[in-house]
Order: structure tokens, then sequence, then C-alpha cells
């Protein structure tokens, strides 16, 4: 079987459709900003990013791309997330995945932008480099650790090639903004993929300066390279952030389950620190596992099956950011009920609700949900 590292199954349960009044706002429909930007989103609901498995043999944007995301802005989530896009032709994963190594590749995804922005949609990109996942001829990864007994052994990256994917990340960074038009980046350091191999002990055992030796050395990579955005996009003399960062981060490796006494372990919480306090990222998108074949399901994460394993997450770090502008988000089942959805985000516990699957299973997601909140969306 093909291993995806996107797919994950949970159950969801319906509600009963109750009447429809036009009174209160629900929380989860109330507009915000991200702060230090001239970004204003709509609601906290946004669309997570999802690989359409539908590229041209260049790896360019196809029909399906175009219907599906104008379905998805159609309905006015506050973010489209744009799917996983690769910065390198050898970091791919699947042969139907999009790349941004190229002008012509963000030329055809400038289109879908332009057309999210018609309907008065947000999106951002997401950067992705697959690693040892990847499915090119030369797969490469942080340590020479196949990802099971069936995978290539990846080569380990020497210094010169992790400077050369670094500047790749910036190029693909700089066409998302200046040709596609993009209003932000995720830096994608989740599923598995190469920023991950470098966070996670597991697949890092490299003795270097971007080895297991210190939490800083585990996520260098992944700090050079927002160093290397905010540089080109954010050095403002007013603090203010033109292009905003988001890193969709796994914070939990799902090996074993959490002790319950503290939700994040002390390493992870201490880089995601470094990326709030000293990166300052504005957008910190919490997601877990899929680093190997020994990865837990999300949901044996925590004990209680009617809340989305990520919300004890982000409630925590809701609590631990407060002092912060970073907005926490996540995904991960969060469709399955939507009052006590409303309930996390009135009662502080996301901002931002990433939705995967809830998206590609109902054309009319957000309508649906504000039915389920008794509260009749505006024309
Ligand atoms: C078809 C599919 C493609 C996905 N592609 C990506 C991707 O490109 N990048 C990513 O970070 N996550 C990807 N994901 C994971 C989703 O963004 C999301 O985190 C996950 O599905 C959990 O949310 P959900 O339960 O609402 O679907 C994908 C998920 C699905 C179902």
């Amino acid at each position: 079987m093909t291993y995806n590292p996107f797919r994950e199954q949970y159950n969801s349960t319906s509600n009963t459709q109750p009447t429809l009044t036009s009174t209160p706002i629900p929380s989860l429909f109330k507009p915000f900003k991200v702060s230090n930007t001239s970004i204003n989103l709509k609601n906290h609901i946004a669309v997570s990013s999802m690989c359409s498995f539908a590229a041209d043999n260049n790896h360019e944007i196809a029909n399906l791309h175009h219907s599906r995301y104008k379905s998805f802005a159609s309905q006015k989530p506050s973010i489209i997330m744009f799917e996983g896009t690769f910065i390198n032709s050898n970091s791919i994963i699947d042969d139907k995945e999009l790349g941004i190594w190229n002008d012509e590749q963000a030329f055809k995804i400038k289109e879908i932008v332009d057309e999210i922005h018609s309907f008065g949609c947000i999106c951002f990109i997401q950067l992705f480099h697959g690693g040892r996942m990847a499915k090119g001829l030369n797969i490469v990864a942080p340590s020479s650790i196949p990802y099971d007994s069936n995978s290539i052994v990846p080569k380990e990256l020497n210094l010169k090639e992790i400077a050369k994917i670094r500047f790749e990340y910036l190029e693909a960074a700089k066409r998302s903004i200046n040709i596609c038009g993009f209003d932000g980046i995720e830096i994608a350091c989740c599923n598995g993929n190469l920023l991950h191999q470098f966070q996670s002990k597991i697949t890092n055992h490299r003795e270097d300066e971007y080895g297991k030796k210190t939490i800083e050395s585990r996520i260098k990579l992944l700090c050079e390279i927002i160093d290397d955005l905010n540089n080109e996009f954010n050095s403002t003399n007013d603090n203010s952030i033109k292009v905003p960062i988001s890193v969709k981060f796994s914070i939990n490796d799902n090996i074993k389950r959490a002790s319950g006494i503290h939700p994040i372990e002390e390493d992870i919480m201490k880089m995601l620190k470094i990326l709030v306090y000293d990166k300052k990222i504005s957008i910190l998108n919490i997601t877990s596992g899929k680093i190997s074949p020994n990865s837990k399901l999300r949901y044996t994460l925590n004990r209680n099956s009617n809340i989305p394993a990520h919300i004890i997450f982000s409630s925590f770090l809701k609590k631990e950011f407060s002092n912060t502008n970073c907005l926490i988000g996540c995904s991960g089942a969060l469709n399955m009920n939507i009052p006590k959805l409303n309930d996390y985000i009135e009662k502080n516990k996301l901002d931002i609700a990433f939705i995967g699957e809830g998206f590609l299973e109902d054309p009319n997601l957000i309508e649906s949900m504000a039915i389920k909140l008794n509260y009749l969306l505006p024309p």
C-alpha cells in the first residue's frame, strides 16, 4: 500500500438541523485581525492545506485545481491554505503534486490565487519538501534512515546541500508572493517531511550544527528559512508584517501517549517558544505524528474521544502565548461537533480551525456549520 502522509480517518457525527435565526453572531463567525498585518479574517474557519493530487506532468495546475479552489473560496472561509507545494523537483512525494521551482509553475498558480481573491478570501501557500518521503531519484534526508524496510535509503544531506535547500525555499517564497500574489506563507514542518525529519530525534541522528544534540540545531534549518523570509519581506522599521508566516508544526511524534501532566514535551515547548518569541511567526498551526510507521493516529493522543486530539494542545498554547501576536490554529476532525468547535473559539482554546476532509465531503460546509449554530450567514 502506498503511504499517504496526509490521510487519517475519524468518525464524524451529524447534528439535526435547528431553525435559523440571525442573532447573535456565534464566535466561530466573528471577524478578527492578524496582528501587525493588514489582514482581516472573516471568521475562524480555514481550509487546511490539502494536496489535490491532480498536477500535470510538469507539476503544474490542472482543471481540477480551478474547480476545487473556486468551490472553497465561494464559501468564504477566513483563509485558504493552498496545498503543499514543492520547492524542488527532488522533494516531490507523489507524481501529481504541484511544484513552485520555476516561474511557469508560479504563473499558473497565480490564476487560482486571483480567483480566490475575487471572492475576498485570504490565501497562503504551503511550502513543502518531502525529504526521505520523496519519490525522486536522489532522495535526501538529515540522516540515512529510510521510512520503513520497503523504502529507499536516503542520502544524508551535507552542509552545501542544506544551504541549497534553504535558498530554494526563499526562491519558492519569492515566486509565491511576487508572481502568484499569495497573502502569506506556511512552512510545513510536519507529516514526516524534511523539516520534520530534522526536528525529530527519530530521523535526525546528525552530530553537526543541524543535528540531534540541541533543540536549536534540530530546528536550525526551519529558523533560517523563516529568517530569510522575514529579511526578504518583513524588514520594516515599524514592526509591521507584510507577509505573515505560518508554521504547521508537529508537536508530538505520537509514538507514546502524553503523560497527561504536561501536554507538550519540554523540547518541543522550547522549539515553539523560539518560533513564537524569537522568529515572531503569525500563525502556529499544530499537528502531530506521521514521522514513522510507529506513529499512532492522532486520536490515540487523548483519552476523551469527544475532544479533537489537537485541541488539548491548542488550549494549552493559547494560554502560554496569550501575551504574543501569534494566532494558534490546529486541524484534525474539528468539524465533528460544530457547537463544541464554536465553544472552543469562544473560550479561547483556538483561533483558527483548519478543516480538511470536511471541505471535500461537503461542498457547502460553511453554510452547514452556520445552520448547526442556528446562524444565518450574511449574503
Ligand atoms: C487529501 C488530503 C491531502 C492533504 N494534503 C496536505 C498537505 O498538502 N499539507 C498538509 O500539511 N496537510 C495535508 N493534509 C492534512 C490536512 O491538512 C489536515 O491536517 C488533516 O486532514 C486533518 O484535518 P481534517 O480532519 O479536518 O481533515 C491533507 C489531508 C487530506 C485528506
